[in-house]
């Protein structure tokens, strides 16, 4: 057998499938874990490639076997966990030696590893890795953060594990020391931004409108045979049509309606605060995500406060003109984080490219991810995404749209609606106006919606959460709003 090209550590779930990806692509790799359980059981996993495959039973053996100068590979947490790992790994390694980090970790500790590992002579990678254990298996998006002598090193590995588009792998360098964490986190806090709109958009034609799980289902699968398509929207369209196979009636149903939520969408809105940035959009989807653990006091308040909501006659064209609205602001957010890190740290982000490496594999893998790397090869207005040519007929359709639905929603109870949807237009106050609503910016938003015959109707909005949600919006128009 070659020597190995690369080592693995950690042969938990991503650890496992990014090793299997490798294996299965002919890659020599030699694997190792704290316990020794899960070597056996990925041996047998790995049994098809086990001419390409070498378990070892510590990490002293795994470091011994690798070729100098060696690639380290560790999917174990990044938090205390990881500054142990290296504490016991410094003195086994040796000057030109790479400990590549490949779960989602906080930049600001990448960043000092970095510095750590420097001070030894080694490299130090943090790499996000998109995709799920599916995506790792087969074929994850990597954003890749380090030096570039460890980029020439990983970069032959990195190319044939990930997923490709257009023949092209989505893999690439962003920068030094914490880009690619960096780069992942916002990437996590757009998929908090978009699973929130989701959420949202469920919330009114189910409690709004009145359609069943499978109704919504087979409406998200329509928006994903256009502009919207995206995984995200495939699997809700997905999701929504399975009965619960225990139980009568929709899976949807019976799933405990409390969302947890590991910290990358957090890091996201905290980061853009430090920058000096608005992540409205993120921040809405971090804060519905902590309203929705507390279901004990959800329930109390709803039967103390009352929770009426009023109906809601979707007209789905216009819907899909806010959503796709809202998906382009939602990116620009983020887009806006990555710019003001990108100048803080010195990294030179390339947006054109993060964008197309975001085009297959990731969770957040969308159609318009290929307008947006456009849109930023095109040089948009001020460097601004919402600003971008490109997008101006698709804003100036989408942001009345999603005016009316964020109004409408407040007002008729259906408050998740102002929670992400219109966090996202405070947020961006200037496109609003350029693009020719009739509105001066945030300021529009004090007026009272439109109501339409036979859209919306009811009374103002009663749930804690609608309280907390529409409050917490008039305060964020009134901070936001023009002097
Ligand atoms: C991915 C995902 C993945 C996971 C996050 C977020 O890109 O593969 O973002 O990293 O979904 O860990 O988890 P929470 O939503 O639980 O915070």
């Amino acid at each position: 057998m070659a020597d190995p090209q690369i080592g693995i550590y950690g042969l938990g779930t991503m650890g496992a499938a990014l090793a299997l990806n490798m294996a299965d692509k002919g890659i020599d790799i030699a694997v190792s874990n704290r316990s020794a359980g899960p070597i056996a059981e990925f041996m047998t996993r790995a049994a098809p490639f086990a001419a390409h495959v070498t378990a070892l039973g510590t990490l002293e053996e795994l470091i011994a076997a690798l070729p100098r100068p060696r690639l380290l590979l560790a999917m174990i947490p990044s938090t205390g966990p990881m500054d142990d790992f290296l504490a016991q790994v410094i003195p086994l390694l040796a000057e030109g030696d790479t400990v590549i980090d490949a779960g989602n970790a906080d930049f600001h500790a990448t960043r000092a590893r970095s510095a750590l590992l420097a001070e030894h002579g080694l490299h130090f990678v943090g790499l996000g890795v998109s995709g799920g254990e599916e995506g790792a298996r087969h074929g994850p998006s990597m954003m890749f953060g380090g030096s570039e002598e460890s980029w020439v090193g990983l970069q032959p590995i990195l190319s044939r594990i990930a997923a490709q588009f257009d023949g092209a792998p989505c893999a690439d360098r962003m920068g030094p020391d914490g880009a690619g964490h960096f780069v992942k986190t916002v990437h996590n806090g757009i998929e908090y931004a978009d699973m929130q709109m989701i959420a949202e958009i469920y919330e009114l034609l189910r409690h709004g409108a009145g359609l069943s799980p499978s109704e919504i289902g087979a409406q998200f699968a329509r928006w994903n045979d256009g502009p919207l398509e995206s995984y995200l929207f495939e699997i809700t369209g997905t999701v929504l049509s399975y009965d619960d196979p225990l139980g009568e009636g929709p899976m949807v149903d019976a799933i405990l309606d409390r969302a947890g939520q590991k910290g990358t969408g957090r890091w996201t809105a905290i980061e853009a605060v430090t920058l000096g940035q608005s992540a409205t959009m993120i921040e809405g989807a971090v804060a519905a995500r902590a309203w929705s653990a507390e279901k004990d006091l959800r329930e109390v308040a709803g039967a103390a406060l009352g929770a009426d909501r009023a109906g809601f006659t979707p007209d789905f064209e216009e819907l899909e003109a806010a959503l796709l609205a809202a998906r382009i602001l939602e990116y620009a957010q983020g887009f806006r984080i990555l710019a003001a890190a990108s100048a803080e740290y010195g990294w030179q982000l390339d947006f054109a490219r993060i964008a197309e490496i975001w085009r297959a594999g990731c969770i957040i893998r969308a159609r318009l991810l290929d307008d947006i790397s456009d849109a930023f090869r095109e040089s948009p207005p001020e460097g601004q995404l919402f600003l971008a040519p490109r997008f101006a007929p698709v804003l100036d359709a989408g942001i009345p749209a999603l005016r009316r639905l964020v109004s409408g929603g407040d007002c008729g109870g259906l408050p998740a609606a102002g929670a992400r949807l219109g966090a996202g237009l405070l947020g961006h106050a200037a496109p609003a106006t350029r693009h020719g609503g009739a509105d001066t910016g945030a300021a529009g938003f004090l007026r009272p919606p439109r109501i339409r015959p036979g859209g919306w109707r009811g009374r103002a909005p009663r749930a804690v959460v609608g309280l907390s949600h529409v409050c917490g919006g008039v305060l964020a128009v009134l901070t936001s709003r023009p002097i």
